[in-house]
């Protein structure tokens, strides 16, 4: 029997902010799934120099770096069966973010919907940040991933990724595999509990829109009994009619595994007050190992896991790129 060839996976998170049930189902929880599978090489990256485009306090950041690997770990990445670490400590995510940045068109970067959004909302427009999509396809490309698990607003990012490795492939050769993502069925896209029509995120100025993984069971209980529906009694599944209620549906499902047909009956004539009650104890029940395990983490072994990731990832990014200085004419001299 030939032995399968391992596919690597490769995810990143920025550490801006409070990590929430949006990160979590819509990606998170596949990146802990994956550790399971014998045919996956799974490769998570807290990516600081991507959080540096948004408005930051250098202080704040340290702090919000080394958080966010300790809800990771408590999340369930396993540093013994995944290759953990921040991406700066790696300085050939930037290198080979340049040489991508030479052959991604203008026009390609143009196209990209984030840097839209992010300065209609205020963020600074720098190149940083224009660039952005050129330094995540680095990231996905460095080491080589095969598969990228991420929620649904990643996808054209990924989409671009698969077109610029297509784009130095025929310029300088096969280096790069086509990765594809990874996106989950249902909560790919979890909703703002404020405003059920805009996805649930990190830089809403508003903590009731969204559920963080630390949130205490009363703060669940609080934020989903307030969160936003509509006027009509029934519980049912109508993203465009009900967004609110089909949130909800959609969480609960995610959370208990059971199917949104099957709980929309179940709850279909029995009050929204019912119903959202049974949703905050399906999140309650799901986020509590994650609060507990995340109370017993030590900051200092958090520091020394990701040291040893960086060490780790450092190697082997030597090895991945030495192969792509020698297709770009950048021999060791
Ligand atoms: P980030 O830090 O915004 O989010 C981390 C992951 O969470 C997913 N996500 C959601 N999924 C469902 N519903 C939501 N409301 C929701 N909000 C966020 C995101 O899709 C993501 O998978 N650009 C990336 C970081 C990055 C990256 C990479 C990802 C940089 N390099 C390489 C993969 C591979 C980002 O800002 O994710």
């Amino acid at each position: 029997m030939t032995e399968q060839k391992k596919r690597t996976v490769f995810s990143g998170v920025q550490p801006t902010g409070n990590i929430h049930l949006g990160n979590y189902l819509g990606a998170f929880r596949n990146w802990v799934a994956l550790q399971d599978d014998p045919n996956i090489e799974p490769i998570y990256c807290i990516v600081d120099l991507h959080g540096m485009t948004n408005p930051y306090d250098p202080k704040d950041f340290e702090a919000a770096r080394l958080e966010t690997a300790k809800v990771l770990l408590a999340i369930g990445i396993d540093p013994d069966r995944s290759l953990f670490y921040m991406q700066s400590q790696v300085p050939h995510h930037p290198e080979l973010a340049w040489i991508l940045g030479t052959v991604t068109p203008m026009g390609v970067l143009n196209r990209m919907t984030q840097f839209k959004d992010k300065t209609e909302r205020g963020v600074p427009a720098n190149l940083g940040l224009f660039s952005y999509p050129v330094l995540m396809a680095a990231d996905i490309l460095l080491l080589r991933a095969d598969l990228v698990p991420v929620g649904d607003d990643q996808r054209q990012h990924i989409e671009m990724t698969r077109d610029l490795a297509e784009r130095f492939n025929n310029r300088f050769g096969e280096v790069f595999p086509v990765p594809d993502s990874l996106v989950p069925e249902t909560s790919a896209r979890v909703m703002s509990l404020t405003d059920p029509t805009t996805k649930m995120s990190k830089s809403d100025p508003n903590p009731k829109s969204r559920i963080d993984v630390l949130d205490s069971p009363d703060e669940v209980r609080k934020k989903i009994m307030s969160a936003v529906t509509d006027s009509e009694p029934t519980v049912r599944f109508d993203r465009a009619q009900k967004p609110g209620i089909s949130n909800l549906l959609e969480i609960m499902s995610a959370c208990t595994g059971r199917s949104i047909d099957d709980l929309a009956m179940e709850y279909a004539d029995g009050g929204y007050g019912v119903f959202k009650e049974a949703v905050a104890e399906a999140v309650i029940a799901e986020l509590a190992p994650i609060r507990s395990i995340y109370q017993n983490l030590d900051d200092a072994d958090v520091a020394r896991i990701l040291q040893r990731g960086a060490l780790d990832a450092r190697t082997k990014a030597e090895g991945y790129q030495q192969e792509v200085r020698d297709a770009v004419g950048l021999h060791r001299q």
